[in-house]
């Protein structure tokens, strides 16, 4: 078993397209500094296309931010997988906690999402993660349940192996308050246990990200963690350098 480390950069609702494709052409020239570490990045739909021009052929992968279930259909406002496809996109992030917070995604959407996102021959990264109230009343274990066990109930055998779990906790995220390398580790070990109880065989194949205040000081030893895989980073993923450190502290 030997998962490649993978550092995402999650741009939420930041970069014009002038700003994305700036950072990609530095970026692709400056990707040795990676190392062995797959780097993605998650810009805005708008930027996707400038994006993926911009990286195209160089390996680093470009996400969408969420994507709809349906093939297509009357969702305004929405994007369907293959449109993320279409724009350049490699993978999406699904679930992540603003997206619960602030769009009401639930854990069936979820559910739906995933294998769609599959279908497309993108790479799913679900988001999961309690929240401050969660932890400090002992029940992050079976939140972190619910949302993997129903986050991945629509995936078929043989296709965990290709979905990405991201455990974010939403008391560390743009916080500046990480999670420290054992609470990290702990929730990650939880994690992989849970899966191997659904998918024994891939289990081990599938790379768990930890995101929540993600910066080049502390990457290394959050990354050092051997249930860590790699980082889903918000802030400091909008400056090159920041990010180009952190996929460095990977390697
Ligand atoms: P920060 O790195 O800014 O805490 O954000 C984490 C995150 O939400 C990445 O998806």
């Amino acid at each position: 078993m030997s998962r490649r480390p993978l550092i995402a950069g999650n741009w939420k609702m930041f970069k014009s397209r002038a700003e994305a494709l700036a950072f990609a052409e530095r970026l692709r020239q400056e990707l040795a500094v990676a190392g062995a570490a797959e780097v993605a990045i998650c810009p805005p739909y708008t930027s996707l296309d400038v994006v993926a021009g911009a990286l195209a052929g160089s390996g680093v992968g470009v996400f969408g931010q969420n994507g709809h279930a349906a093939t297509d259909g009357a969702h305004t406002g929405e994007i369907a997988m293959a449109m993320l496809v279409d724009a350049g996109a490699t993978g999406v992030l699904l679930g992540h906690s603003e997206r619960r917070a602030d769009n009401n995604e639930t854990d069936q959407a979820l559910a739906a999402k995933v294998p769609a996102a599959l279908a497309a021959g993108l790479t799913p990264v679900l988001c999961v993660g309690e929240s401050e109230f969660e932890r400090d009343t002992g029940t992050t274990k079976s939140v972190l349940d619910r949302q993997v066990l129903e986050g991945l109930s629509g995936v078929a055998r043989g296709d965990f192996g290709k979905v990405v779990v991201a455990y974010e906790p939403i008391w560390a995220i743009g916080t500046g308050k990480s999670a420290t390398p054992e609470i990290a580790q702990e929730a990650h070990g939880w994690i992989r246990a849970q899966l191997r109880e659904i998918c024994a065989d891939e289990a081990d194949d599938m790379r768990l990200l930890y995101g929540g205040s993600v910066k080049p000081e502390n990457a290394a030893e959050l990354l050092a963690q051997p249930d860590i895989d790699g980082a889903l980073v918000g802030g400091a993923s909008l400056d090159a350098d920041s990010l180009l450190a952190i996929a460095a502290a990977a390697s």
